[in-house]
């Protein structure tokens, strides 16, 4: 059976990863037509495993078991979008195996003594706007609803994106869910790193997520002809963006427990003959202490300050997103060794280094997440991989945490 259900999820998998905007790897951005196509077949998919779908006016959509009035409800799920050029597995993972653990268990007339959602989040990334896990955060009413009127690259706002999607912003407020109803959120992801092929198992649970927080930094000087000016007289955005970008891979050797990353500049204006006039920057931090990320924002934006007026420029630098670390719950961690043991699968716990709508939800409910093994470690990547018996295998936990769970 393992090997049949690992089958249907790659198969699943494949044809969400054809819902991209790039050939290469998959795109799928918030409220995009691509978004649409790949909601379309979840919400098949979750029809057929006997779910009740809706989406709500955040754009997650939901599909629940319904257990019967008064039950308290299982939260499960993961994030439908990608990176650019990502990967197959990223986040859609995590919410097709739940649909598939629950329609062999309704194929086996199992009946569960509580309800379940499954939870299809659509901005976790944060890549199209620059915020991220609006989902999670209406459910656990922490969402700072100024975020919806930040706009993407091509100035559509969050809020008009919604509205384009058929839903209503305004409503957000009322999405918040009462803790009492909650049993907790079990998010299940490609460990995206290569500890797990290392140590040669298929399964993990994670016992800990790394905080992160992300800057926007537009170092604006002025564009000149790069044959004419010499280099003392120049106001070049990018010789400060390279500064604040070496000082960042600087601070993260000397503290071990901080990664920290710049992965896009917006040159202008972009030609070899010119010196960039000006430069926007991202500068994204983690760890998984947040005295150490914070610390390390801070000191950075004053560098950044400092580099700027050092030489003439003009500085504008914005945190955009935090989401602070998170330990996972205890009793769940524990449910779900226990379902992993039951296969006869060594147990193995590990820290997620990647950012999960987990931390978002924590502030409603216990989290736990179980991780599926990552070929290579690769992710973000169109080669991420995940194997059709690793995935069976998480299904069968699943199902197994699912019927032993205690309401
Ligand atoms: C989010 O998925 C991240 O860790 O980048
Ligand atoms: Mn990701
Ligand atoms: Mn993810």
């Amino acid at each position: 059976m393992t090997h049949l259900l690992g089958q249907t999820a790659q198969n699943y998998l494949k044809q969400l990863a054809e819902c991209s905007e790039t050939e290469t790897g998959v795109t799928r951005f918030p409220f995009t037509p691509e978004h649409r196509r790949a909601n379309a077949l979840l919400t098949a998919w979750m029809e057929e495993a006997g779910l009740h779908v809706h989406m709500d006016d955040a754009g997650t959509l939901i599909g629940r078991y319904e257990a019967g009035e008064n039950t308290r409800t299982l939260l499960m799920g993961s994030h439908q979008d990608s990176v650019k050029q990502g990967g197959a597995y990223d986040g859609i993972m995590g919410i097709v195996l739940p649909i598939l653990a629950l329609q062999a268990l309704n194929r086996q007339g199992k009946i569960l003594p509580y309800s379940v959602e499954v939870l299809a989040f659509g901005d976790e990334e944060g890549v199209r706007f620059p915020t991220a896990l609006v989902g999670p955060r209406a459910l656990a009413g922490t969402l700072d609803e100024s975020v919806i009127d930040r706009k993407d690259k091509h100035g559509q706002s969050l809020r008009a994106a919604l509205s384009d999607f058929g839903l209503e912003p305004e409503k957000i407020g009322q999405l918040k869910r009462n803790s009492e109803d909650i049993i907790g959120f079990v998010e299940t992801h490609i460990e995206q790193g290569p500890v797990l092929e290392h140590e040669g198992l298929p399964l993990g649970v994670v016992s800990a997520i790394c905080g992160i927080e992300r800057h926007q930094l537009t170092f604006t000087g002025q564009a000149a002809h790069a044959g004419t000016v010499p280099i003392h007289l120049r106001k070049d955005a990018l010789t400060a963006a390279a500064a604040v970008t070496l000082e960042a891979e600087k601070l993260a050797i000397k503290l071990p427990d901080l990664l920290a990353t710049v992965g896009q500049l917006d040159v202008t204006p972009n030609v070899p003959n010119a010196v960039p006039g000006s430069v926007s920057m991202t500068l994204e931090l983690r760890s998984p202490v947040d005295e150490v990320r914070e610390k390390a924002g801070d000191m950075l934006q004053a560098y950044a300050k400092e580099t700027a007026q050092l030489r003439g420029l003009a500085c504008e630098i914005n945190r955009t997103y935090g989401q602070s670390a998170t330990v996972c719950d205890g009793n769940l961690q524990l449910a779900i060794a226990s379902a992993i043991g039951g296969l006869e699968v060594p147990v193995f716990t590990l820290p997620s280094g990647a950012t999960h709508d987990a931390s978002a939800m924590a502030d409603l409910t216990p989290v736990a997440m179980l991780f599926v093994r990552c070929k290579k470690g690769i992710s973000h990547n169109p080669a991420e991989f995940a194997s059709d018996e690793d995935m069976g295998l998480a299904i069968e936990a699943l199902m197994r945490l699912l019927s032993d769970l205690q309401p």
